[in-house]
């Protein structure tokens, strides 16, 4: 097989890159281990910032986004003290939208197999093989056992942290920091009990209520890394969100309902650098890891794309200078993205160092407090401008 562009991984950035470059008259494939059903059914982030729901509009992927999300203003911050609801349209103008990777994932598919894309699931064996010529091409298995070869102009690595295309970049500079907390994360069927987002700080940990649609509530709760899900049972865990959520106080109440999938998730800052090698590409969290509560992880994955379309376009016409600027640009909002994804993170979970815990309660008085504190939060979470 030949085509333009080898895309390895079908998560947000392989599919929507896959449909930028389509729209821009370039062709690729899309080459994925996991089954289609495994790729729409994975749960994973909730919330998309303004910057990511205006793209996704522009190039045609806005009309189910318009019907079904959930356009939110702002955020409350909760702690022992007060609830303080942060307005961010009127902070910084715009808000943001809940809409599941999920419920994206399957507008994306649904747009590449309109397309006539190719999407090439149940792979095994993917290997780069000659990025830093210009005929780089990639080796793979297909779900029938056959060995298959593509041969391409330019190989993008989408394949989120644990693929193979970072691995075939020579010598990269990483960072890396892993947070001493993870996250257990429930689905429930129950309708929401806050119309926004709750980000809680609480002296027994961090906990979050957001949601999915008008009927399913999505919450997360701070618990010690490799905590086993075993110990939390349904009740525990409802327990443990009403006190940390505040239930009883000034009147609000949350109400429980079945869990439908819990899981605990590890959290880690991540960042390696360069994001090019040759023509070699690495877009999303193949390249980068956040922790998630800024909610950026899906958002960059967004961001890197947006970059990388017009500079593969114009590449493959010839003129390479968005190309050479790639990864310098997409590495700033990288790092931008980490940081306010460290300070969030940081802010909301609880050590077992009570200075810390004195240094947290002060910082949230003063963004519930202060325009300034509150704007900068707000001018974060919905996202710089992607260009
Ligand atoms: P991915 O979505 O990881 O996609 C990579 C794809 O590559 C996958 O489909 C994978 O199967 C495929 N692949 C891997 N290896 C190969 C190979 N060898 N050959 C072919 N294909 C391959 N972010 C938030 O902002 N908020 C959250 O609450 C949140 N929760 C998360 C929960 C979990 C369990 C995880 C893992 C991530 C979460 N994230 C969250 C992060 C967010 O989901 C990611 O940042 C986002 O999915 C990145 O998109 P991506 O396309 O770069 O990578
Ligand atoms: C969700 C996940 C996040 O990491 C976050 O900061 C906000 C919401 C979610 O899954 O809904």
């Amino acid at each position: 097989m030949r085509t333009q562009v080898v895309i390895i991984g079908a998560g947000p950035a392989g599919l929507l890159l896959s449909h930028l470059l389509a729209a821009d008259g370039v062709e690729s494939v899309v080459l994925e281990t996991r089954s289609r059903e495994y790729v729409l059914a994975r749960i994973r982030a909730g919330i998309l910032e303004h910057s990511s729901v205006e793209l996704l509009t522009d190039v045609g992927l806005g009309e189910r986004l318009a019907r079904e999300s959930m356009p939110h203003r702002g955020i409350y911050l909760h702690t022992p003290e007060q609830r303080t609801h942060l307005d961010f349209v009127d902070l910084v103008g715009h808000g943001i939208h809940v809409y599941g990777q999920t419920d994206l994932t399957r507008d994306l598919v649904d747009a590449r197999v309109r397309g006539g894309q190719q999407l090439v699931y149940e792979v095994t064996g993917t290997a780069l093989h000659d990025i830093d010529t210009a005929r780089p091409y990639v080796t793979f298995v297909d779900a029938d056992g056959a060995a298959r070869r593509i041969d391409a102009d330019v190989v993008v690595g989408c394949d989120g942290s644990f693929g193979p295309s970072r691995q075939a970049v020579p010598d990269p500079r990483t960072w890396e920091r892993t947070y001493p907390y993870a996250w257990l994360g429930v689905l429930a069927d129950v309708a929401p009990s806050t119309d926004e987002l709750i980000y809680a700080w609480h002296p027994d940990g961090f906990a979050m209520h957001s949601m999915r649609s008008a009927a399913v509530s999505r919450l997360y709760l701070q618990v010690p890394p490799g905590t086993d899900i075993a110990e939390w049972s349904d009740d525990r865990i409802w327990t443990a969100l009403a006190a940390r959520l505040g239930h009883g106080r000034d009147g609000w109440t949350l109400t429980p309902g079945p869990i439908t999938e819990k899981s605990v998730l590890p959290m880690r800052g991540f960042v390696a650098a360069p994001m090019r090698h040759g023509r070699l590409f690495l877009a999303g969290d193949a390249a980068h890891i956040v922790p998630p509560t800024g909610a950026k992880g899906l958002n960059l994955a967004i961001a890197d794309v947006a970059r990388l379309a017009p500079a593969l376009g114009a590449l493959l016409r010839g003129d390479g200078a968005l190309a050479a600027a790639y990864s310098d640009t997409a590495l700033a909002r990288v790092w931008r993205c980490q940081h306010f994804s460290w300070w969030m993170t940081t802010m909301l979970h609880v050590t077992d160092d009570p200075f810390d815990a004195q240094l947290q309660l002060a910082q949230l008085r003063w963004v519930a407090s202060s325009e300034a504190g509150a704007r900068g939060l707000a001018e974060n979470y919905t996202g710089l401008p992607l260009r």
